[in-house]
């Protein structure tokens, strides 16, 4: 009761929301608009409480001065919304094994890896199906073929869920009962994924909007960055899209999400109309 009457009594200040948007977008290039300002403070509002400090002004100082990585990534898991499913789109995962990991094998000389990064991971179901999709699809045809899927994020909770691989109904409601069997293994209403899966998958916590971070992850051959991009302003989808260009390698593949574009972003990739999806080509 107490707490409830110390969030409802804590009051976010015009030059203080500014000051947090700016602080926020310059750590992770997401822009706080005004619309969005009602739904910042509330979740902040909890933080300062439990944090037992007294004003949002006292919370910044300490985001601003301590540097804590802790309250850093405190602040991320706040501010991001982490929604996610296995085989959310579908039809690239079709187009990645039919059109694209040829298209790659056939530029990539005596190298028998392939390397996928999901570079906003949230909780892993992306990452793992990709890792799913090519034991299914692509091991039985090229048996000698090595994957490594790199998930990553910046909200360490969803990494932490990610590394545990342990899903719920909503999750796993598009997954193909085949897939199911194969590579769950079913407790209750629990589904975990098997560790034949895991096992080709690493959680890494990167901020994609981070050039320095980025370098952590090079020579991809696809990146996912999915239903990412639409959180960010123009300039910050620049710099994003720059930097995953630079970790791919020639003739690498960029998906996005279905409802996101590079129109206005980047002219320096091709962009391919495959049967069922759209994928963007580094040719230089
Ligand atoms: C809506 S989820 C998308 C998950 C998955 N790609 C999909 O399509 O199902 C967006 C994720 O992007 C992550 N994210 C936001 N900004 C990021 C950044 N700068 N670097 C890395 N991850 C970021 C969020 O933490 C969140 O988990």
């Amino acid at each position: 009761m107490a707490d409830e009457k110390l969030i409802k009594d804590l009051e976010l200040s015009d030059k203080t929301f500014n000051e947090f948007r700016d602080f926020i977008y310059e750590l992770t290039g997401l822009y706080f608009s005004v619309e969005k300002r009602i739904i910042l403070t509330r979740k902040l509002k909890n933080r300062i409480v439990k944090l037992g400090l007294n004003s949002f002004e006292q919370y910044l100082h300490i985001l601003r001065t301590q540097n804590i990585k802790q309250e850093i990534n405190f602040l991320f898991e706040a501010i991001t919304i982490n929604e996610s499913y296995f085989f959310r789109n579908e039809l690239q995962f079709h187009s990645f094994y039919k059109f694209i990991i040829p298209d790659i094998l056939g530029s990539k000389a005596n190298d028998n890896i392939i390397r996928v990064w999901s570079s906003a991971c949230s909780t892993g179901e992306e990452a793992y199906t990709i890792a799913m999709i090519f034991q299914e699809k692509i091991k039985p045809l090229f048996p000698e073929l090595q994957l490594q899927v790199i998930g990553s994020d910046i909200n360490n909770s969803s990494l932490e869920f990610a590394r545990k691989g342990t899903y719920q109904h909503y999750s796993i409601q598009n997954v193909p009962e085949l897939y199911l069997k194969k590579y769950f293994l079913q407790q209750g209403n629990n589904y975990i994924v098997s560790d034949e899966i895991k096992k080709l998958v690493r959680f890494i916590n990167i901020n994609i909007y981070n050039d320095k971070q980025i370098n952590n992850v090079r020579n991809c051959d696809v990146i996912f960055s999915c239903n990412v991009m639409i959180y960010y302003d123009l300039s910050s989808r620049k710099i994003i899209v720059n930097n995953l260009y630079n970790s791919l390698n020639k003739n690498g593949y960029l998906f996005i999400g279905y409802t996101e574009s590079l129109h206005g972003i980047s002219k320096s990739f091709k962009l391919v109309h495959l049967p069922q999806a759209l994928a963007y080509k580094k040719e230089y």
